[in-house]
């Protein structure tokens, strides 16, 4: 089970979060532990390693990789839950604060590669697109069950999709013949509902995500789990967040104002570092799932 997920922007990650030993650190999103190995290779000795994903088998994936390396007395915990948990979890885990959080938001490679979680609108497979296989909503009840407005709704809010009208339209009367089941079926009829002329992307992309968003719960998942972040952080703790479109971004900017300098908070606040990081021109070409990525890094003070 080799994980086919290359990590993004790793060594700017592991340079901004000014990592030392003995620190409690938390990967929200661990994914096949790529960070996350990094990240706890860098606490030695004595740190804690808290690793969450809401995908079981992306915590069997990390699980098999951690497997060969050493961490010389870090404690490792992985655990399978949701980054809207952050705080259950840390607690479970006998703490109160950390000192380091990331969150590498979104899809890993080996989730969009398996054609049978259904993510992919190029390969054929069942409307599934949960993460977190517990879980009983799926893509399929969204695109089958959902009245026309509340999935035009999604398309245009989650996807940004400027034709989701027609979608959404296209969508309801194919579903009157029969269930919408399967990725490429989706994808076709996406494409035939669009007018001519195209971008550089598939013409899916944007429904794709916007109808994983609304399996995945995605916009509270990243409201709690950065609210909760912030609230655990100790003093000179620091946050990474890692988005790959600009609705991600723009719920990151959003949640965080209220504990930014304006936000008029007299006990602590949370402020970004630096610039925005985005990955160098070797990194896109040797990965180009890497180029949409933009990482920001907070940290939070006591006033
Ligand atoms: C981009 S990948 C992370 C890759 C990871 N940083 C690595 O280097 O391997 C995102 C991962 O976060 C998980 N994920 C997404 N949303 C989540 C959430 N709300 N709670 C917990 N895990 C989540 C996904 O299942 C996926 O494995």
């Amino acid at each position: 089970m080799e994980p086919r997920h290359r990590p993004v922007l790793l060594q700017q990650v592991i340079e901004s979060l000014a990592l030392d030993p003995g620190l409690v650190f938390i990967d929200g999103t661990m994914g096949s532990a790529g960070h996350y190995s990094a990240v706890a290779g860098r606490l030695v000795p004595g740190g804690i390693a808290i690793g969450i994903d809401r995908d079981q088998s992306a915590i069997e994936r990390a699980r098999a990789v951690l497997e060969g390396m050493e961490f010389d007395g870090v404690e490792l915990h992985l655990v399978h839950g949701e980054i809207a948990e952050l705080e259950r979890v840390l607690h479970k885990v006998g703490m109160q604060h950390a000192d380091r959080v990331l969150f590498d938001l979104g899809l890993s490679s080996d989730q969009l590669d398996d054609p049978g979680r259904g993510f992919s609108f190029l390969r054929e497979g069942p409307l599934d697109m949960r993460q977190d296989r517990r879980q009983t909503l799926t893509a399929e009840d969204v695109v089958n069950d959902y009245p026309e407005e509340a999935l035009e709704h999604i398309l245009r809010e989650y996807g940004e999709e400027r034709f989701s009208r027609r979608i959404a339209a296209a969508i309801v009367a194919r579903r009157r013949g029969g269930r919408i089941t399967g990725t490429l079926e989706l994808a076709t009829l996406i494409e035939q509902a669009m007018p001519g002329r195209r971008g550089k992307s598939h013409p899916a992309t944007r429904s794709f995500q916007a109808i994983r968003m609304e399996v995945g719960g995605e916009v509270r998942q990243i409201e709690e789990g950065i609210r909760q972040a912030v609230e655990l952080l100790s003093h000179s703790g620091r946050l990474a967040v890692i988005t790959f479109h600009s609705l991600e971004e723009r719920i990151v900017k959003r949640t965080l104002r209220p504990y930014g300098r304006h936000g008029g908070r007299t006990d602590w606040q949370v402020n970004m570092l630096g610039k925005v990081i985005e990955p160098d021109e070797e990194e896109v070409q040797g990965n180009p799932r890497s180029r949409s990525a933009k990482l920001r890094v907070y940290e939070k003070r006591l006033l």
